[in-house]
């Protein structure tokens, strides 16, 4: 199918999927239309990426509690968290920030003496830097992960970035290379996403779109990747800092990156523009993460739809300097903020994650899976301990958490092509907020195999979805769904697996499929020709 045809499917699927509001009686069926011989843009996998900052527990006691520790550890990085995280196929992890990158200074993380100092973003801690490069960089083996480093721009130079990287990965002789491999690493590193600079309007220094312009011109320039086997495939991209919201400065600022892009010169390029998004509804934030009721679910995620508003606002922006999407829109913070645990250190950014993440996390999936186009990476903020996490610790005890086991349901969608999915989500209604009360996506795996996900916003009803398969002969489907008691269900140490997933197997009827979604579940099945 041609784009522009595929284009009008996608627009009409989301059409269907958000904006028809026709009432849906309670129990009435939902069909899904998928014709399988259309396609459209990769679900680049890297939109499963990971954010993990030197922030709380983020990095020490969530990934790194040192070689001499009793919880079991490779190298100082903890077995238990290594494991979950390759179950995830984690593509991508950003390091080390967040508002910490843009006062990070690497030397202080490399050889053997390490520098003590201060994390005064996030708490006023001691920063050992015992998790430094060589640290992060075995993480990232461990786990199977390409890295996403993001450079100092803040209070940094260009020339200490230029080194960093150097060191990270010439293969020639120089002394950095030299003191590298001193270090215990003499093969060049893979450095596959650049950023440079974190939230250079705010925390990153504040800068206005002009003096940000001045200095990524410079570090894109000279920030090179020397690794040889990145010169010609796997090149480096570099990731610009974009837009933290919808509003008239993040809209000028996308516009002034975007010109500035189009009119170029040889010597600085960009792959990708960052956008930030936390579902946080206000600032500071103070929805509580846990112990709340069906008002504050509805609430959360009418605000996390919203995700998909300002994708269509940046993005229409960038279509008019760049139509080709070579730039990629990087979400590379998103995910919800709550209010810090009573009792934890507000600097930590401590929060529980409840089924309502899970539903929440689903949403944005399916969203950048319908930009795939030009979402092609993001990041969930953060990994472990921190914010909308993957995993939380406490000492030896590890605990996966609802958003955990959606991306782990997810995982099969990595690098598939979007097949659209027609549907009236009917609505799902709350007090005064009425929200789509069905999501689905779907795509087709490099096998040819169809996955889908479909996510049932209603706390309350289950829906009978019935879906209408073109050009598959489909002899089964199964799969598995993600619900719990209450919207606000967790997992907890002594209680790990109370939201946690059940299998579930789609009846055929003809040449439909029919399958039961629990209220407040998430969905994903295949189906077996
Ligand atoms: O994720 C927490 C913080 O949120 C990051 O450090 C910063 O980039 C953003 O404001």
């Amino acid at each position: 199918m041609g784009q522009p045809a595929l284009l009008v499917q996608c627009l009409l699927a989301i059409h269907f999927a958000l904006i028809v509001t026709a009432p849906v009686v309670a129990q009435e069926k939902i069909e899904l239309r998928i014709d399988v011989s259309t396609t459209g843009a990769k679900i680049d996998r890297n939109i499963f990426g990971q954010f993990a900052e030197h922030l709380g527990h983020g990095v020490y006691q969530g990934i790194w509690v040192g070689p001499n520790s009793k919880i079991p550890n490779t190298r100082g990085i903890r077995n238990d968290v290594v494991a979950a995280l390759k179950a995830i196929k984690v593509p991508n992890v950003r390091w080390p920030g967040g508002c910490f990158a843009d006062e990070y200074h690497w030397r202080k993380g490399i050889g053997p003496q390490r520098v003590e100092t201060l994390n005064p973003n996030w708490g006023g801690v001691i920063e050992p830097n015992s998790f430094g490069t060589h640290e992060f960089m075995d993480f990232l083996d461990q786990i199977g992960a390409a890295a996403f480093i993001s450079v100092n721009v803040g209070s940094g130079t260009p020339q200490e970035a230029a080194e960093w990287l150097e060191y990270l990965t010439t293969a020639q002789p120089t002394t950095l290379s030299t003191e590298r491999a001193a270090n215990g690493h003499s093969a060049p590193y893979k450095i596959a996403y650049l950023g440079i600079g974190n939230e250079s309007w705010d925390c990153g220094g504040n800068m206005t779109p002009d003096y940000y312009l001045s200095q990524l011109k410079i570090y894109s320039r000279f920030v090179r990747n020397f690794n040889p086997t990145q010169q010609t495939k796997e090149q480096m991209l570099k990731i610009a800092v974009g837009p933290g919201g919808g509003e008239a400065r993040w809209t000028e600022w996308t516009e002034a990156v975007m010109k500035a892009w189009q009119n170029r010169q040889w010597s600085w390029d960009i792959n990708g523009l960052s956008l930030h998004n936390y579902t946080v509804v206000r600032w500071p934030p103070a929805f509580k993460s846990v112990g709340f009721g069906e008002t504050e679910y509805s609430q959360i995620l009418k605000s996390t739809l919203e995700m998909d508003n300002l994708i269509n606002k940046h993005s229409a922006i960038m279509d008019k300097y760049d139509p080709e999407k070579k730039i990629a829109l990087a979400v590379d913070e998103w995910g919800a903020w709550y209010a810090p645990l009573p009792g934890s250190n507000p600097g930590f950014l401590v929060q529980q994650n409840s089924l309502r993440d899970a539903i929440l996390a689903a949403l944005n999936l399916n969203i950048f899976a319908r930009h795939a186009d030009r979402v092609r990476i993001a990041n969930i903020a953060q990994m472990i301990n921190v914010l909308q996490a993957m995993i939380m610790t406490d000492k030896g005890q590890m605990v996966l958490t609802p958003t955990y086991h959606v991306f782990k349901m997810y995982a099969p969608f990595q690098d598939s092509y979007v097949v659209p999915v027609l549907f009236n989500a009917g609505t799902y209604t709350h007090g005064d907020i009425t929200l789509p009360r069905l999501d689905a996506i779907a795509g087709k795996d490099t096998a040819g195999k169809l996955w889908l996900g479909i996510t049932n916003v209603d706390p309350n009803q289950a829906v009978e979805v019935e879906i209408s398969l073109t050009g598959i002969n489909a002899k089964s489907a199964t799969g598995e769904t993600l619900t719990a008691p209450k919207v606000d269900s967790v997992n907890t140490f002594n209680s790990p697996n109370t939201v946690t997933t059940k299998s579930v197997s789609a009846k055929i009827q003809g040449r439909k499929l029919a399958l039961r979604l629990e209220p407040k579940s998430v969905t994903v099945i295949s189906v077996e020709r």
